[in-house]
């Protein structure tokens, strides 16, 4: 029997692809053998790695004038090759601190220039969209567009010249962006797009030029390898590129990302909707244009209460609903993959929970 998955990451799947992968894992497309055994310089998984690239450009509706790199060492290395990309010419950049992951981008730039706090919500333990300040001839402000451990997604308009560098790990293709509104955007895979193991870079053509890198900047750090390569400069990632074209097939098939804003505003008010209703649990986001899609926290203030609710969930088939340790509480993350169905038996759980606890 499969549980309701409410993982931060690696996240729940989608059964009918699980159930694809199982299909061409012994022969895809008649090749005789399954997409692991690929040579990554095999014009088979030339058509899987361009198909993904392409699949991707046409969900996102990422122009022409980006390039999109498909690499390693999950988000947290682009907190190193963020600022190693970009501050070559420039050494200064701007970082709106929204979040833990928002602070550890912050903190892995310090080391390469002069990299400043633009506008911080940590007073309020995260809890709202801050403003910000943002120098005019900094080479890039960063922002995090949701903020996983503390629930919260990125609010406000950011009116600039300064390209902004968006860390989109936990909701890529979860909402329409306009990417012509930022000069990078990158994510890990394990939430909206595969499962763990690939980083996606989205840059703008002109933000890859040799002035711009940091000269320690490694070969492999550069995106100006992997564009230079079609993102097989060395042995990619080759099976979750594959997982990728697949999710990505899956979401076109859905209706596309227009489709899934639909449903995951739908999920997302659902259960949102149990916890402002409750006696016993909260929400400290007061905003709805704060609060995140993707990862929704909720608390009943007291930690025994909580336990109870998160091994009660648990014997009903609901994992992972813990908070993470810094925020404490509960998570429930409702990625593209949750279904209807995992969202709705949530949101009744919450309100008999409440009705037996109050
Ligand atoms: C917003 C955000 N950024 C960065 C990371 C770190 O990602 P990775 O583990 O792929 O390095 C995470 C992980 O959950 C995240 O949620």
């Amino acid at each position: 029997m499969r549980v309701f998955n409410f993982c931060a990451g690696p996240s729940t799947m989608p059964v009918e692809v699980l159930k694809k992968f199982q299909d061409e894992m012994l022969d895809y497309h008649g090749s005789g053998m399954g997409p692991m055994e690929f040579s990554h310089r095999a014009p088979i998984y030339d058509e899987i790695n361009e198909g993904a690239m392409a699949l991707l450009r046409e969900l996102m509706g990422i122009p022409e004038n980006y390039e999109i790199l498909f690499l390693t060492g999950g988000a947290t290395t682009q907190f190193e090759g963020v600022p190693l990309n970009l501050l070559g010419k420039n050494n200064k950049a701007d970082y709106i601190v929204t979040g833990h992951w928002a602070n550890n981008s912050y903190k892995a730039a310090t080391k390469y220039g002069d990299c400043v706090v633009a506008g911080t919500s940590e007073d309020k333990k995260y809890t709202y969209t801050p403003d910000f300040n943002i120098r005019k001839d900094a080479a890039y402000v960063h922002i995090t567009t949701n903020n996983t451990i503390y629930g919260t997604r990125f609010s406000k308009k950011i009116d600039t010249n300064v390209p902004i560098v968006a860390d989109m790990s936990s909701n890529i293709l979860s909402q329409p962006y306009n990417v012509s509104d930022y000069g990078v955007i990158y994510a890990g895979s394990q939430k909206n797009m595969a499962c763990a193991g690939l980083t996606v870079v989205i840059v703008r053509k002109d933000l890859l030029n040799e002035e711009s890198i940091v000269s320690c900047c490694p070969n492999m750090m550069r995106w100006t390898t992997h564009a230079a390569k079609k993102s097989i400069f060395n042995t990619p990632p080759t099976y979750i590129v594959y997982v990728l074209k697949t999710m990505l097939e899956w979401l076109k098939k859905f209706g596309g990302v227009e489709k899934i804003y639909e449903q995951n505003l739908y999920q997302a008010k659902l259960v949102y909707d149990a916890i402002d209703n409750s006696k016993i649990f909260s929400n400290p986001i007061k905003s709805f244009e704060d609060r995140s899609l993707m990862n929704l926290i909720f608390t009943t203030g007291n930690e025994e209460l909580d336990a109870k609710f998160i091994k009660e969930a648990t014997a009903n088939g609901m994992l992972y609903l813990k908070g993470h340790r810094a925020a404490g509480g509960m998570r429930a993350s409702l990625y593209n993959a949750m279904s209807n169905e995992g969202a709705q038996y949530l949101a009744e759980f919450i309100k008999k929970f409440d009705m037996e606890n109050k």
